[in-house]
């Protein structure tokens, strides 16, 4: 798959091993690697030989890493390992050091040359394509942030067998939201599926697949999200609203998979959709959020206003969020904070969540 952007186009290709994938990173002699180091205690054999110690970082994929005021240290240790403009990046790992390493492949030497291989299920059916970084200031997420693709994907689905099934279940609430953004018999084709998944992950390669196809529709048309894209936001406004209230302690796609149940159900106050649609996407989709859904169940309700207020993409007193009429029919909307979303919310987490 080729993948068009303003910078430059680049291919996503597949793999049946990890060793074949980082073999398949160009300029070997010359490349430096940023790996995640949990990655690579799973993964050892496969990484066996293929790292040069001296271009090497390892990094923690966590929040904090993932921040402004820690990324210094990163660019410090990459410079004195010899990384230069003419060099080349190959990233190793999930959403956390894609973005880091993203972020610092853009701005080292006014943008060099990276290349990443994803290896969770969210960077393979997600966040690979699409070329965001975001990073973290303060107790601000992803404030700071650039746009700018990597040069290739090598993207291996088998790594995805050491992956915690928490994981695996926040990259299928991405998943989830391209076939609901796509339509009903995909939406359905999917769930399916999802239901012998457990146990083995590599069955999700074919939606993975799709979904890059999908988002790649959405990202070639409007890839600075100023229009169109935005609708890939499906799910996050309410999602993004709950992981902050419970510290995060809902891993991201499945509070999306909960943000778009409650969007679902917002767009039943907005008279755009009826109750029969929510409770058959509920239905569905409840069993993956569990036992998250009892977590937010017990919430503070106040918690997850205050934190839809503070978004900066809302108003003290509008949300701008995607609602639905229905599979494949998501609109961007405004919605009133204190008459819509409040009582809605409240409804929602109290009687809809069990
Ligand atoms: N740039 C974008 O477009 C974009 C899009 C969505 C999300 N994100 C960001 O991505 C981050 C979340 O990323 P994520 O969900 O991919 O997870 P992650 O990078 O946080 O990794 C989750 C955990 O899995 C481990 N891990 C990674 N690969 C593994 C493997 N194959 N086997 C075993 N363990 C493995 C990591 O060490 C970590 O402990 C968030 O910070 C989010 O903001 C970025």
């Amino acid at each position: 798959m080729i993948i068009q952007s303003k910078s430059h186009p680049y291919s996503v290709e597949s793999f049946d091993d990890l060793a074949s994938a980082l073999d398949a990173s160009s300029l070997p002699e010359r490349s430096h690697w940023l790996v995640d180091q949990v990655l690579l205690q799973h993964h050892a054999a496969a990484f066996r030989g293929r790292l040069p110690e001296l271009r090497t970082v390892l990094i923690e994929a966590t929040e904090e890493r993932k921040s402004y005021e820690a990324i210094g240290p990163v660019f410090l240790d990459l410079l004195g390992k010899g990384l230069k403009r003419d060099g080349n990046l190959v990233v190793v790992g999930g959403g956390v050091v894609q973005d880091i390493g993203c972020f610092i492949a853009t701005v080292l030497a006014r943008g060099i040359g990276w290349e990443l291989v994803p290896t969770t299920l969210l960077a393979q059916a997600d966040s690979c394509i699409g070329s965001k970084s975001s990073i973290n200031i303060g107790s601000f997420k992803n404030q700071i942030g650039t746009f700018y693709p990597p040069h290739r994907v090598l993207l291996c689905p088998a790594t995805l067998r050491s992956l915690p099934w928490d994981e695996i279940r926040s990259g299928v609430g991405e998943i989830i939201k391209f076939q609901l953004l796509t339509g009903e018999s995909e939406f359905r084709e999917l769930m399916r599926d999802l239901a012998s998944l457990s146990g083995q992950p590599q069955a999700i390669a074919k939606w993975i697949h799709r979904s890059l196809e999908i988002k790649k529709g959405y990202i070639e048309e409007d890839e600075f999200d100023r229009g169109r894209r935005n609708l890939l936001n499906y799910g996050h406004t309410f999602g993004h609203a709950y992981e902050s209230a419970t510290h995060y302690g809902i891993p991201h796609g499945i509070a999306v998979v909960l943000g778009m149940l409650t969007a679902t159900y917002v767009s039943i106050q907005m008279s755009m959709t009826d109750h029969a649609h929510f409770d058959d996407v509920r239905t569905q989709l409840l069993p993956w959020c569990e036992p998250y859904g009892d977590l937010l169940a017990k919430v503070d309700l106040d918690e997850v206003v205050l934190a839809m207020r503070r978004d900066k993409k809302n108003t003290v007193d509008g949300v701008n969020c995607i609602l639905t009429r229905g599979f494949g029919k998501m609109e961007k909307r405004r919605v009133d904070i204190d008459r819509v979303v409040a009582p809605s919310l409240q409804a929602f987490i109290k009687r809809e969540l069990h």
